[in-house]
Parts: structure tokens; sequence; C-alpha cells
């Protein structure tokens, strides 16, 4: 009996190699297959893709994976120990749910369902069944993002005045979904990690400028409970590719840019308020000092990912509440669905399991 089988008895697993399926191989998916063919503690067991071409294309490569068009297969499979499932968003509540109920841990990309139910009907089943689940945030796993979310955590920025950020390039245009469901979990996950506390409100405007009835460009406002104010662009509709976060504080002020070789840079600048010794005469002070930027691992997101929903399966390692972030991301995508069909009303936020971590 191989160590994989002690899973399917729900004990956690040791160190054997583990068997994980592939479901999806359109534009993420085989990112996610090169991470695992790299790991020697994983065999890649099924590639899983409705489309037959893709499935060619891709097996070539990875011979040693079964290939399939149906899904149910892998379920039915009991050598199968992981599904990570990189299909389009409306399917991820039907796979993870029958993955789950298949006894299989499970990785959803993100975001984790079409609706915040979905997300906790899933989390409730991966619980009743002892299983791993995960969604695949992969910024969670950015050394830069940790490294901007310890100096928040470490009041090096002072009092948080606001955020502002920039996702935007020219496509692709998802069929299934606004820009909002497709690049909004990105900052949303990342502004939930860094502040720790859900928005008490969300607002949001935009335009279907090419495609009828599918948003391409969004601007999302956030407001927190502790004053911080965050707003965030969203498009597929830009010249060229940003990803650009500005965060301000009373202390410092913080440029991330993804991609950039310095993808974090801290600002020592500020501007000093002092009460007015007489009516009307007050006086503003403005500080620029340097501007540094810290050494950060070159360590892979996606990786880092992979290794912590291994880890997880193992037993190795505790979600330390990334699955309640998950769904809290949820809500806020809907939050902004609402707010953006009802013309930029404010969607206040209700109870959520609470993402502060
Ligand atoms: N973590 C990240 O940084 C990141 C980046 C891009 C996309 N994503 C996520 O990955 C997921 C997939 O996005 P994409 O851009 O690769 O989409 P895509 O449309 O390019 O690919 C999806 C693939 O899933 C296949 N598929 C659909 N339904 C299926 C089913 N029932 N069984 C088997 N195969 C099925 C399609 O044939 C297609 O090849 C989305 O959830 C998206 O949000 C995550």
């Amino acid at each position: 009996m191989s160590e994989t089988d002690n899973a399917r008895g729900h004990e956690p697993m040791s160190s054997a190699r583990m068997r994980v399926a592939i479901v999806g191989l359109g534009y993420w998916g085989p990112n996610l297959l090169r991470v695992l063919s790299e790991r020697e503690d994983v065999d890649v067991a099924w590639l899983c893709d409705l489309d037959q071409g893709a499935l060619d294309r891709i097996s070539r490569r990875h011979p040693a994976a079964r290939t399939t068009t149906d899904v149910s297969e892998l379920y039915a499979d009991d050598d199968v120990d992981a599904i990570i499932l990189a299909t389009p968003v409306f399917t991820h509540f039907d796979l993870a749910r029958r993955s789950l109920e298949a006894g299989k841990h499970t990785l959803v990309e993100k975001p984790l369902a079409p609706s915040t139910e979905q997300a906790e009907d899933l989390i409730h089943l991966a619980h009743e069944a002892d299983r791993t689940l995960m969604c695949g945030h992969t910024f969670l796993y950015s050394p830069p993002v940790r490294a901007v979310g310890r100096m928040v955590r470490d009041d090096v920025l002072g009092e948080l005045y606001f955020i502002s950020s920039s996702r935007v390039n020219l496509g692709l245009h998802q069929r299934d979904v606004s820009v909002i469901w497709d690049l909004g979990p990105h900052d949303f996950s990342i502004l939930l990690s860094w502040l720790g506390e859900m928005p008490t409100s969300v607002r949001a405007s935009g335009r279907a400028a090419v495609v009828p009835g599918i948003y391409d460009v969004a601007f999302v406002t956030m407001e927190f409970a502790s004053g911080v104010l965050a707003n965030v662009e969203l498009s597929w509709l830009a010249p060229s590719k940003l990803r650009r976060t500005v965060l301000v504080g009373s202390k410092r002020m913080v440029v991330y840019e993804d991609g950039n070789p310095e993808a974090v840079r801290i600002f020592d600048h500020g501007v000093v308020y002092e009460d007015p010794a007489t009516f009307g005469q007050y006086h503003l002070s403005y500080r620029t000092g340097d501007i540094t930027s810290p050494k950060l691992s070159t360590e892979e997101p996606l990786a880092a990912e992979i290794e912590a929903f291994l880890d997880r399966c193992r037993g190795r390692r505790e979600d330390d509440g990334e699955l309640a972030l998950a769904r809290d991301v949820v809500q806020l995508l809907e939050a902004a669905d609402r707010s953006l069909n009802t013309g930029g009303a404010d969607v206040p936020i209700g109870a959520h399991l609470g993402s502060a971590r």
C-alpha cells in the first residue's frame, strides 16, 4: 500500500510522491503543469481538458500522464490524491464540489467560486470531507506582496491613508466574466492580506466598451473601518501592461510594481501639518528623504503556492486563514458587481468569515 492510500483513509500523508491531476489546459493550466512537473515529489497522473487539441498538444511533452476530456475519470481514479482546477470561473463550484466529494485534495484557481454562498459550501464540504481545499491566490505568495504586508503590519508606513492600484493591459478578454472577476481577485486578495480587514463598503463604476454586457474597465473604491481608502483600476483596455500599487502612509510611501527589478520602493516622504498659531495660518512641511528598495527573494510565487498546497495535503502546514480570505474575495467581487449594476451605488459589506490574518 502506498502512503497515498493513507490519504484516502484521511490520515496525513508523509513525504510519498503525490499523484496529481490537472483540469484545464488553456492559458493558466500549463503554468501549473510546468511547476508540478519540476517537482520530484509529484507525479502528474492525469491531464484533462474538454479540448482534445489542447490535450494532444500538451501531452506530447508529458507522455507519462494519462489524458481525458471527461473529468469524471479523475474523480473515479482511487490513485489520484489531488486535483487542480484551472478552468473558467463558472465551472469552479461544480468541479470542486465533485472533487471534494470524491475525496480529493483540491486546488481551485481564483476566484474560489462564482458566489459567496457557493464558496462557503465548498469550505464546508472540505471540512466535512477532511480534505485540503485551497484557492490559487498566487499573489499571496509573491515576495514583494509579502514584504509590503510586513511593512504595513510593522507600522513602517505609519498611519495608512490610502492605497491606489492599477492592474491594466490589453486583453485577455474573458468570455464568461467581467474584468472584475478576472483581475479583481489579485488586488482584492492582496488588499485583504495587507490590511487584515474587510472594507465596510464597496463602490464600482465601469464600462463594457468592446463586448456588450462584459465590463472591460472598472474602477473599484473600498472604504475600511480603519480609515484606509483603496481604489483599484482594472482594465483589459490599456496601451501597455501596468501592475502598480501605491501605499501612502503618514511616515512613508511605498510603490509596488510587479515585474519591475525594484519591485518595492520605499519613499521616506511625507507631509507634516502643523497646527496654526493664528486662525487660518496652518503650516505644511514637506519631507523628501531617501528612496530605498529592499532585497527580495526571487522565489516564483506559483512554485511557493504549489508547495503550500502540497504541504497542506500532507498535513505539514495549516491553512492560516487563506481559505476565509478566498471566500471574502468572492464577497467583494459580488459587491463590486452589485455596485456596477446599480449605477455605482455604495454596497455595504455585511457579515463575513473574517480574513484578518
Ligand atoms: N493565479 C493566477 O495568476 C491566474 C492567472 C490566470 C488565470 N487564472 C485562473 O485560471 C482559470 C483558468 O483561466 P484561463 O485564463 O486559463 O482560461 P482558459 O479559458 O484559457 O482555459 C480554461 C480551459 O479549461 C477547459 N475546460 C473548461 N471546462 C472544462 C471542464 N468541465 N473539464 C475540462 N476542461 C474544461 C477549457 O477547454 C480551457 O482549455 C480561471 O479561474 C482564472 O481566473 C489564474
